[in-house]
């Protein structure tokens, strides 16, 4: 069976409560005619409870960016996934390349942030990609196959979670890679999940993520095996974000 379609953004460190009038504009235009996706949304964590509190009742999602591995203690400036459910979040993003770069994340402890993500409840999107230099090298399905490997831990097997392919290269860039490109290494990862998980690998949507717009998403959207996208920059404006929503028919 087809995974259903999931359309997240991820508003990194932007946003403040005003921007939560572009939330509800997004809730209020899949309010008019039914979404043809799973729709998300990711703020910051200072607005996920207010993010939650104006989505409530509508069909658009709240999720967090990240979380810690431990459910609580003496970490001070982290944030646990079940603070994030708690805050209203039903979804997480783990292993996105900018904690893998910034923070020095490794495939261990993504896997082990999507444990902890699977504990509270919440869905993960968990995200991998090669950097230009591995790409230019010959190796971008190696790398990326090797971290869907090593950061998906067994426990995701009967759970709902997405994988997010973004190559490092195409974030915040203008560049994408080809439909051929991003087909190759969508058919490489579903692969592994398949072989890993079965069926749930096969209802696992992988979404395509890096400098997604409304003037790409209609072909990336419907490549093969791409069941969605992660969107930064272009899900901070509803008159970018839902257009890329409405690309998929
Ligand atoms: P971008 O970011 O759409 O701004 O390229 C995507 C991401 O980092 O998730």
């Amino acid at each position: 069976m087809k995974p259903r379609p999931l359309i997240a953004g991820n508003w990194k460190m932007n946003g403040l409560a005003a921007s939560l009038t572009e939330a509800r504009a997004i809730a209020d235009d899949l309010a008019q005619t039914a979404s043809p996706a799973e729709v998300a949304l990711c703020p910051p964590a200072t607005l996920i409870a207010q993010m939650a509190w104006t989505l409530r009742g509508s069909a658009v999602l709240v999720g967090g960016q990240d979380c810690r591995a431990e459910a609580s203690g003496a970490f001070t400036g982290d944030i646990s996934a079940e603070q994030l459910k708690d805050a209203g979040a039903s979804l997480v993003i783990l292993g996105h390349s900018e904690r893998r770069a910034g923070h020095g994340e490794t495939d261990e402890l993504v896997a082990a942030k999507v444990e902890a993500a699977l504990r509270a409840g919440l869905k993960p999107i968990i995200c991998v990609g090669e950097t230009l230099e591995e790409r230019e090298a010959g190796w971008a399905i190696a790398v990326v196959t090797g971290q869907v490997e090593d950061s998906l831990p067994e426990t995701l097997g009967g759970k709902a979670f997405a994988v997010a392919y973004e190559p490092v290269w195409a974030i915040g860039s203008g560049l994408t890679p080809t439909i051929e490109q991003i087909v190759e290494v969508h058919a490489a990862i579903r692969g592994v999940l398949r072989r890993r998980f079965g069926s749930t690998g096969e209802a696992a949507p992988i979404l395509y993520g890096g400098s997604v717009k409304s003037s790409n998403a209609a072909e990336i959207l419907h490549a093969d095996e791409v069941g969605g996208a992660l969107v930064g920059g272009a899900s901070l404006k509803s008159a970018d974000f839902i257009p890329i929503i409405r690309a998929l028919g």
